[in-house]
């Protein structure tokens, strides 16, 4: 029998992934690394730190199914990052991340060099401070020497690519996230790239997600055990990639991602853009697919922040019960009713792009009183998550894209409370699918179209099962329909106040 790799190159750690023809997982495991963040607000990773994870990853799993024959690999990973190459192929500077806030000043300037109606038009998206363009052209102001060093601009799976295979390739999915790309015309803006006075050959060429792009090299063969030639496709964003593992490939049904960010994610059969270009207009890792997409920085994020600070208790009661300590977190929440009683939580912890674009933006309790406990903020938290998710759906809906179905995965997928919560958001029911792997899980279904274990991406999507389907709890939709809309109000109201705060505090 043939198996499938993935590949995710994420925030954390790079996870690895077997899965059979039918799409059954057989094996995964993933190796961590550091988050370097030598300023606040900027995130960088050392692109030497994801060659060594990856490697030992691939040694790794390829140890324990020795017997197994790998038919191709898909790559995977976080988007927007820029990895700067000299001459040499050697690393100029730490890669500058998706999650990385120093571009303020030249998302506006890039805005301002084409106009931004015009910047919209051609790239589908503005051109916001987490994209690689911008990126580039920071370091070519603060740092002028490693500009000056620059040979090739490559996303970061596309770096694991290079490693690997020793060839230059991006995918459309991932490409379109850089600010440089015609996402209607699936290929590089040479007109975008002129007037940023960047080189064209400094960009890899751009294939379709399920295309073959080269093959694993001698050197990596030796080193993980993995057969010379294994063919490797372009592989997808993170988020195209998880949506592809959804079986996201058709109008109609759309999937929830809650990570640390929450992603809102729809297939379109054609290029949409929302007209402000709050939702990111996107080429999907489907031949001849776009995707309309939702991004919240801070949804699991938030309740992350939540265990961490707060939480000390319910870690102790987590070990005492053998128990998740968000378990003991969700249960009390569930003492509270729906709405929690007037305490709303704006979850822009880290900033927020969809949909207000704003890397100022913070985030609030509102509406504490003497009343209030500690399950009140928990319940307020949950659900000023799924209010956020909402503003992207509602973006959506708005827009006229199709939505009949709508999945969810993620490490909040778990929990059941906080399903019903969303899905009395939505007012609609939530599909839980039994493959939880997300972006690996994709990017080893992209890679067996890509090898011919499947016909097309349609005869891939069939492989993804549905596990349960959680429906709308009618006593919690009645408390969001009079809630959610203060949710919105509350950011508007704090808009002017988090800008002129971040002039005082380093925040
Ligand atoms: C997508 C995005 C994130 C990152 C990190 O636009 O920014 O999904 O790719 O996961």
């Amino acid at each position: 029998m043939s198996y499938l790799l993935g590949i995710d190159l994420g925030t954390t750690g790079v996870k690895v992934l077997l899965v059979d023809k039918n799409g059954c997982l057989v094996d995964s495991l993933t190796r961590e690394y550091p988050l370097l963040t030598p300023r606040p607000g900027w995130a960088e990773q050392n692109p030497a730190d994801w060659k060594e994870n990856t490697l030992i990853a691939l040694r790794e799993i390829r140890e324990r199914n020795k017997e197994k024959e790998i038919a191709a690999i898909g790559l995977t990973g976080q988007m927007h990052g820029a990895v700067l190459l000299d001459g040499k192929g050697e690393v100029i500077r730490p890669a500058i991340l998706w999650c990385d806030q120093r571009t303020d000043r030249e998302s506006e300037e890039i805005h301002e060099i084409f106009g931004y109606e015009k910047f919209l038009s051609i790239t589908g998206n503005p051109a916001l401070t987490g994209f690689t363009a911008p990126k580039i052209l920071w370091v070519k102001k603060n740092e002028p020497e490693n500009f000056k060093k620059i040979s090739r601009i490559l996303l970061p799976k596309d770096y694991l690519r290079f490693i690997l295979t020793g060839d230059f390739f991006s995918d459309v999915s991932d490409a379109s996230g850089t600010s440089l790309f015609e996402v209607g015309k699936r290929n590089w803006s040479q007109e975008i790239i002129k007037g940023l006075q960047l080189k064209s050959e400094w960009l890899p060429e751009v294939k379709e997600s399920v295309e073959v792009t080269g093959r694993i090299s001698r050197e990596v063969a030796m080193i993980t055990g993995i057969k010379q030639g294994t063919p490797v496709v372009a592989g997808a964003g993170d988020q195209a990639a998880s949506a592809f593992g959804c079986g996201i490939i058709e109008e109609g049904i759309i999937s929830v991602t809650l990570g640390t960010s929450g992603v809102i994610f729809a297939s379109t059969d054609s290029m949409k853009r929302e007209e402000k270009g709050r939702l990111h207009s996107f080429c999907h890792a489907v031949r001849g697919k776009w995707h309309l997409m939702g991004v919240m920085l801070s949804a699991g994020g938030s309740f992350r922040w939540l265990r961490d600070t707060l939480g000390g208790e319910e870690k102790e009661i987590g070990k005492k019960e053998g128990i998740d300590p968000y378990q003991v977190l969700t249960r009390q929440a569930k003492e509270v009713p729906a709405g929690s009683e007037g305490v709303i939580f704006l979850p822009y912890l880290a900033g927020e792009r969809t949909p207000h674009q704003d890397p100022y933006a913070r985030g609030v309790f509102f509406g504490i009183s003497l009343k209030t406990t500690k399950a009140h903020l928990i319940r307020s938290v949950l659900e000023g998550i799924a209010f956020g998710l909402n503003d992207s759906l509602k973006l959506m809906k708005e827009m006229g894209v199709k939505i009949e179905e709508v999945r969810i995965v993620g490490g909040g997928a778990r929990s059941v409370f906080w399903k019903e919560i969303i899905s009395s958001v939505f007012e609609l029911p939530i599909y839980t699918l039994k493959a939880e792997e997300g972006s690996s899980y994709g990017a080893a279904l992209i890679a067996g179209v890509g090898s011919g274990i499947f016909e097309d991406e349609k005869e891939a999507a069939k492989v993804v099962k549905i596990k349960d389907k959680t429906q709308p709890v009618e006593k919690y939709v009645k408390a969001y329909r009079k809630i959610y809309p203060f949710f919105g109000e509350l950011y508007h109201s704090l808009k002017k106040e988090f800008r002129q705060i971040s002039n005082i505090v380093e925040v």
